[in-house]
């Protein structure tokens, strides 16, 4: 579904942020990334829906190449792929059903966005997407008011709106509390299994990296340096993908504990 092929991205000022990766995922796979702050998480994710350009190799989605400067394929490569953020980037002044209808205009004709309407399947679609993150009862409530889990689940539900083949999270659960963490990553595991969606997920913390993927990629200073099943992923693994042993800090269970 996604392929990387000698995959590079060196930024204007020289950083080089991804180093010759190769990668296939397939279709409705699990996927989660760690590595360091600065390891290239977020360029990786970044490439796919071509918010970042590589400077060589090759990123694919389906058969079709990654090129940003194809403005039109951009545009209908960004309508397959949804996006979930650290911040949910909702509007908070209106409602959750308003957010969530947001991820229809991908799909929608431009004269319906320039006058706010959509039809009743896109509304029907949204509801069904608030649904399946258990929030439905939420539609009319102003985005402002809701907890930062639940935030985040019309996140999700507005990247669902959208109908995607693939789903690229940066650190969906990097503003919650440790239970709530858990349920988001539980959500988008179950989303991608029910709906056969690949996705590709950032994550910090590596005891919620092992209890969710199907598969870890790590990256250490832009190269891929692991890549096998979630559950094999033990300490020695993350000593290689850190270049260090583990701290507290890389470990969601002991977040507020010390
Ligand atoms: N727009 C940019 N311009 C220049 N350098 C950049 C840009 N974006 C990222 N970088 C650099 O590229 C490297 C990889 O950055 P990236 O954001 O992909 O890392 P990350 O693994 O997502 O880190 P974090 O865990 O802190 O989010 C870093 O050294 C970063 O400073
Ligand atoms: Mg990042």
């Amino acid at each position: 579904m996604i392929t990387f092929e000698h995959a590079s991205v060196t930024y204007p000022g020289g950083v080089q942020a991804l180093k010759d990766v190769s990668l296939t995922l397939e279709e409705g796979e699990f996927v989660v990334i760690v590595g360091l702050s600065g390891a290239g998480k977020s360029t990786l994710i970044r490439a796919v829906n071509g918010l970042v350009p590589l400077t060589s190799g090759t990123c694919r989605v389906g058969d079709q190449v990654v090129d940003p400067t194809d403005k039109r394929a951009i545009r209908a490569l960004r309508a397959e792929v949804g996006m979930i953020f650290q911040t949910h980037n909702l509007v908070k002044r209106t409602t959750v059903l308003n957010n969530v209808l947001m991820g229809r205009l991908h799909r929608t004709a431009t004269w319906r966005t320039l006058l706010g309407t959509y039809t009743k399947e896109d509304v029907e679609i949204a509801m069904q997407a608030l649904e399946r993150v258990e929030i439905v009862e939420k539609a009319y409530v102003r985005a402002s008011n809701l907890s930062g889990g639940q935030q985040q689940r019309v996140g999700i539900a507005r990247a669902l709106a959208q109908q995607p083949k693939v789903v690229l999270a940066d650190e969906p659960t990097a503003s919650l509390d440790p239970p709530t963490s858990h349920i988001v990553m539980r959500d988008l595991k179950r989303i991608c299994r029910e709906l056969n969606i690949t996705m590709l997920v950032n994550l910090h913390f590596l005891d919620l990296a092992r209890a969710y993927a199907d598969r870890i990629v790590g990256l250490r200073a832009g190269e891929l340096v692991y890549d096998g099943p979630g559950a094999e992923a033990d300490e020695t693994v993350f000593r290689d993908i850190y270049g260090r042993s583990l701290t507290a800090d890389d470990v969601l269970e002991k977040q507020g504990t010390l």
